[in-house]
């Protein structure tokens, strides 16, 4: 495999060093292009440009492989915890048992909040937004760890943010429920385990504790393995954007909030239960959906379909639509809303349509019907992506610090007026 290529323009040849990864994937230099040429690369959101090397999470497109550090994700779903496999995207390796334990207590003791936050929470108005809530409350936790507000990529200054975020996402997701339910708090219970814990603060009474029923637990806590990284996402590239400004970590992970609430990304798990929705309570022909998703002329999208890197099935949905239909028999659920799921998979995936174009279902297909049968709302469904995503994106940020990269300023081709003159208009 050469590890030169040679760049030819207007009687100009650059030669470009070729960066081979560990699983031979190829990414040509370009760092000096400018600077030796004049010219820049153009790729509006990046489909052909890698913005960083990485050690995290490796994912094959055509082959449908996803790895955390080198394990298979089917691996991990089948065999570790959510607490395990953070650690592994973390830290690079499985942890000892000492290791996990002492994460573990170092999450359980993290997952209060200072009493003061309450009152931000009152503030909110009950319609208000989860997402809107939990980003503004990552950031506004900066305000209650000012000595924590650094780029420490090592030790107590960065080992304990991580464990803050990690622990109080939970909570203010549980509290933003809450809030909207118009509920009393729940503080958390340090008895539980980490996603025992988030459904007894999401769903117990001050009189009525909630029982965390196994297969719920593990149900959820398959959820967050399955969403706990995936390489340069939309969100995780503004968590390394951010960060590459040397902001701090509450700040980064608050910012990549921001970007999977897009429905085009995280926000797709909530929009796939509103198509099937959709498509039952309107008696629609699943033929005839596919149909409007296919027309360029129609709004429509098959939701939780298609993904910039999956060119063929993406494991994740093949692992939670196995577990969807072990979830709903062991909680003896019978939700239509899984039937026409796979019937419109069946459809799409033997529509020309969908075979060219390469689109299989994604994360989001099936994620919201494992959410629905363990008892979240809707309006919560990103954020628990958001609760899984968090360690990716604490590694992600750990890591651009640790390569020392440059802040992250992209240039562009200007395609707006050349200069001219200013005429005043009228007298002043
Ligand atoms: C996530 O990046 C990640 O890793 C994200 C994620 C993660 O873990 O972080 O995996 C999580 O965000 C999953 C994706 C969730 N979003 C959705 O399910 C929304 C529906 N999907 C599409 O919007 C779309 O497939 C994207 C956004 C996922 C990918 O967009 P791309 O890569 O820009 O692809 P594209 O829009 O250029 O599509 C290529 C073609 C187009 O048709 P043509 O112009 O070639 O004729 O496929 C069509 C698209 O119109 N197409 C779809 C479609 N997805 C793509 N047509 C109908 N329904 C769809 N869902």
């Amino acid at each position: 495999m050469s590890n030169k290529a040679i760049v030819e323009y207007d009687g100009k040849k650059l030669e470009l060093d070729a960066i081979i990864g560990t699983e031979n994937e190829v990414g040509l230099d370009i760092t000096q292009l400018r600077a030796k040429t004049g010219m820049i690369t153009l790729d509006p959101g990046y489909g052909n440009t890698g913005s960083c090397t990485s050690d995290i999470t490796f994912i094959d497109g055509e082959k449908g492989i996803l790895r955390y550090r080198g394990y298979a994700i089917e691996e991990l779903a089948e065999k570790s915890t959510f607490l395990e496999t953070a650690f592994l995207v973390l830290y690079g390796h499985l942890p000892s048992q000492k290791e996990l334990n002492t994460f573990s207590a170092g999450i359980s003791a993290e997952a209060g909040l200072h009493y003061a936050m309450k009152s931000h929470f009152d503030g909110f108005p009950a319609n208000a937004p989860p997402m809107a809530i939990l980003s503004a409350m990552l950031n506004t936790l900066a305000c209650y760890n000012t000595e924590l507000l650094t780029t420490a990529t090592d030790g107590p200054k960065f080992e304990v943010p991580a464990l803050k975020i990690m622990s109080k996402v939970r909570t203010i997701a549980a509290w933003a429920y809450r809030t909207s339910k118009g509920r009393p708090y729940m503080p958390p219970s340090p008895r539980l385990s980490y996603c025992g814990n988030f459904l007894h603060m999401m769903f117990s009474q001050p009189f009525d504790l909630y029982e965390v029923i196994p297969e719920v637990e593990k149900a959820l806590d398959l959820f967050l393995i399955l969403h706990a990284d995936h390489e340069q996402n939309c969100s995780t590239s503004t968590v390394r954007m951010v960060g590459s400004a040397r902001a701090n970590l509450f700040s980064s992970v608050a910012a990549g909030v921001g970007a999977l609430w897009g429905p085009l990304h995280g926000g797709a798990n909530a929009e796939v239960i509103a198509m099937l929705n959709n498509i039952h309570d309107n008696g629609i022909k699943l033929s005839d959906y596919v149909e409007a998703a296919k027309d360029k002329n129609s709004d429509t999208k098959l939701m939780g379909f298609g993904h910039r890197v999956y060119k063929s099935f993406d494991p994740r949905a093949k692992i939670l639509k196995l577990h969807v239909d072990r979830v709903l028999d062991k909680l003896h659920i019978d939700d239509p809303l899984l039937d026409i799921a796979k019937q419109l998979e069946d459809v799409a995936l033997h529509d020309e349509y969908f075979i060219e174009r390469n689109l299989y279902p994604n994360v989001d297909f099936y994620s919201g019907i494992l959410l629905r049968a363990i008892g979240i709302p809707v309006n919560m469904f990103t954020v628990m992506f958001a609760i899984g995503r968090m360690p990716g994106w604490i590694a992600n940020w750990r890591e651009m610090l640790c390569q020392e990269q440059r802040i992250s300023r992209p240039r562009q081709i200007y395609t707006g007026e050349t200069l001219r003159s200013y005429v005043q208009i009228g007298s002043r």
